[in-house]
């Protein structure tokens, strides 16, 4: 939360700096002193953990494209290139693939974590709607960095995606050329696709930054979803109380990545990525990446090719106005009773929906589709908006401190370890 700065230049370079550029300060008072609820849990880290991501994608997506060359007859051998002959090039190829399931691995906890906790809620709506932007900003970037080993699946989900904007009328088929730079996949798509898979992470950094600044502003949410009342009660300073509980779960999400790129590097993507791309040989089931089978799904869920594009972009677009449609005075649904309930379904409909995606477009795996997919909406559009009015949620703690005290028989409040409170909290 926006705080008086605490910062004290103690060298002099310190203080010649912090008279021209307060970059120092800036930093302290954002990282290390910086008022963070006492009462965060690990559902907290991933914030942490996505910025850890977002570098090891940038520095090792520049290292492979030192080696990489953007051209359909020699992109398929320059990736096998930098797989055989570049000094630990198997370590960066490796990496950046995986780090990118791992990425939106962490990006959808991050996500989740906000819907249950409510952080999306007044004041964090510009948090919110700046996390919204970068999620679809990763999945540009994501789609465009599939394209580039040119393989089946790169060569062919290019062409199905881009074939998406086909279904606008009018203005549909000039987007198409447009992003393919000609009637079909080909050297211009690849070409542009390599610029902007480079340039877009630097975005994404950017907006970063910004969702960072407006977190700062008002501050952390927090599982209790009640505002700091007391900083000296209710917070504790970002380090080192943070910078290690962060430090402890990037350590540990790191040894996740580790498993999959030195012992499963190929499980998660799709064989015939390993065959080069071929525009005269259509494979027999064209499936994206697993983060992007979800919004897949609901895409075939619908017979109609322009509903479908419609449902599947405004599955993400919703996200947008979610503040607004959440009408719960109540943030976090720990004091939500049924609110959780239906929570837990739309987790499940999304897992699903998951499922469905990578199955066959036909009989029961269209109805569950169907099913999952009017769930989806309905719990933003229907679900949100009537539970804040109809719900009686349970009591709640009055402040953070008095949320992780726990009351013992004789009425007086201990914290965790069982001594009793100081003060007890009103
Ligand atoms: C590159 C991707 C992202 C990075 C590096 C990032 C970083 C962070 C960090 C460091 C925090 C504070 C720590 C924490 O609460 O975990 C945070 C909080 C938050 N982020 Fe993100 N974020 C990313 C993507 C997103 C996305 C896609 C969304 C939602 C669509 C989102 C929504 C939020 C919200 C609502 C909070 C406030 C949490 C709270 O205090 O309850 N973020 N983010």
């Amino acid at each position: 939360m926006s705080h008086e700065s605490t910062y004290d230049p103690q060298t002099g370079i310190e203080k010649w700096l912090d008279k021209r550029l307060p970059v120092v300060r800036l930093a302290y008072d954002s990282f290390v002193d910086f008022p963070t609820p006492k009462n965060l849990n690990y559902w907290w880290t991933f914030g942490g953990i996505l910025a850890i991501c977002l570098v090891i994608q940038i520095l090792t997506g520049v290292i492979l494209a030192m080696h990489y060359t953007p051209h359909v007859d020699y992109a398929f051998d320059s990736v096998e290139h930098i797989m055989r002959d570049v000094n630990y090039g198997w370590l960066m190829r490796y990496a950046h693939a995986n780090g990118a399931s791992m990425f939106f691995l962490a990006v959808y906890i991050h996500m989740f974590r906000g819907l249950y906790y409510g952080s999306y809620k007044e004041p964090r709506e510009v948090l919110w709607i700046l996390g919204v932007v970068i999620f679809l900003l990763m999945m540009a970037t994501a789609f465009m960095g599939y394209v580039l080993p040119w393989g089946q699946m790169s060569f062919w989900g290019a062409t199905v995606i881009t074939g998406f904007f086909t279904a606008f009328p009018i203005v549909g088929d000039p987007i198409q050329t447009l992003l393919l730079g000609g009637p079909a996949v080909g050297n211009p798509t690849l070409n542009r696709f390599f610029s902007l898979h480079y340039l877009l992470p630097f975005a994404i950094a950017g907006v970063v930054m910004l969702h960072i600044w407006a977190l700062h502003v008002p501050g952390n949410n927090n599982p209790a979803g009640v505002e700091v009342k007391d900083v000296k009660k209710d917070t504790l300073p970002f380090h080192p109380y943070y910078t290690v509980k962060d430090g402890f779960a990037i350590a540990v999400f790191l040894l996740l990545f580790a498993a999959f790129v030195f012992f499963m590097p190929n499980s998660l993507g799709h064989p015939d990525n390993y065959i080069e791309a071929n525009p005269l040989s259509t494979p027999a089931h064209i499936v994206p990446e697993w983060y992007f089978l979800p919004f897949y799904g609901i895409l075939r869920a619908v017979p109609d090719k322009l509903g479908g594009v419609l449902l599947m972009f405004g599955s993400i677009l919703v996200l947008f106005v979610l503040p607004w449609l959440d009408t719960s005075k109540v943030r976090s649904m720990r004091y939500r009773p049924i609110a959780k309930l239906w929570f837990a379904i739309f987790v499940v409909c999304c897992l699903a929906l998951g499922w469905l995606g990578g199955q066959p477009a036909e009989g029961v795996y269209v109805l569950w589709a169907r099913i999952t997919t009017v769930y989806y909406f309905a719990y933003f559009l229907v679900i949100l908006p009537l539970l804040g009015v109809m719900e009686t949620p349970t009591e709640m703690p009055k402040s953070i401190s008095q949320s992780v005290l726990k009351k013992v028989s004789d009425g007086t409040e201990t914290d965790a370890s069982g001594a009793a409170a100081a003060q007890p909290a009103e």
